[in-house]
């Protein structure tokens, strides 16, 4: 059995990060770790295109914590590509005063494995650095076999599957949740 974000919250050591479930409390913490983690650039970036066209899952929202202090955060989008539904990762960020702790890793495995769990969607998509999530089993998309709504770099865009060849097989462009299968 897979233990809960809640459980895992509370058997946190003292300086390491753990994650939780993020509330509307944390709206702000996050807005301004957004600006400060990618500028105000952010909104012209094409995942945040897809984000504007289809919306956030708040269940699906977690902040790190390190000793009761938020310090990073992750969304997932619902999409789907080709009728396969799945999820957008991002943004993750962590604050720069808490880097390398290890939050933005345990961040995107947690989001990912609640999301996976549910059944409902088959992949985890992002657009970020090969070297930073395909140790953490991410996978290059062969280039162009996913359309984004704007310009991205075809070698960033990657994706987290229980069934590694919807990899390759997942084609087509991003479109609402409810469009897959
Ligand atoms: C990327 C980011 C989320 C990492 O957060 P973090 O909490 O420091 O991550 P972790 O502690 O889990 O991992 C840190 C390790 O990843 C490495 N790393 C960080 N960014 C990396 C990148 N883009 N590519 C490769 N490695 C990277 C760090 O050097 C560090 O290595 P070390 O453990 O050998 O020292 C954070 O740097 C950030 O918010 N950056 C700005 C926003 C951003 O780029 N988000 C990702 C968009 S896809």
């Amino acid at each position: 059995m897979t233990m809960p974000v809640a459980a895992q919250t509370a058997a946190s050591p003292a300086g390491q990060p753990i994650v939780r479930p993020a509330t509307p409390a944390d709206d702000a913490f996050v807005e301004e770790l957004q600006a400060t983690a990618f500028g105000p650039g952010r909104f012209a970036r094409t995942a945040f295109r897809v984000r504007e066209r289809f919306p956030i899952d708040p269940s699906l929202s977690l902040i790190a914590e390190v000793d009761g202090t938020p310090c990073g955060s992750v969304w997932m989008t619902p999409i789907s590509v080709g009728g396969v539904r799945g999820y957008l990762l991002g943004p993750l960020a962590t604050h720069p005063n808490f880097r390398k702790r290890g939050a933005g890793k345990l961040l995107a495995r947690e989001v990912s494995r609640l999301a996976l769990e549910r059944g409902e969607g088959a992949f985890v998509l992002l657009v970020g650095d090969q070297d930073y999530y395909c140790p953490l089993g991410w996978k290059a998309t062969p280039p162009g076999n996913i359309r984004f709504p704007g310009p991205v770099d075809p070698g960033r865009v990657l994706m987290l599957a229980g069934d590694e060849n919807l990899v390759t097989a997942v084609k087509g462009a991003i479109a609402g949740f409810d469009a897959g299968a």
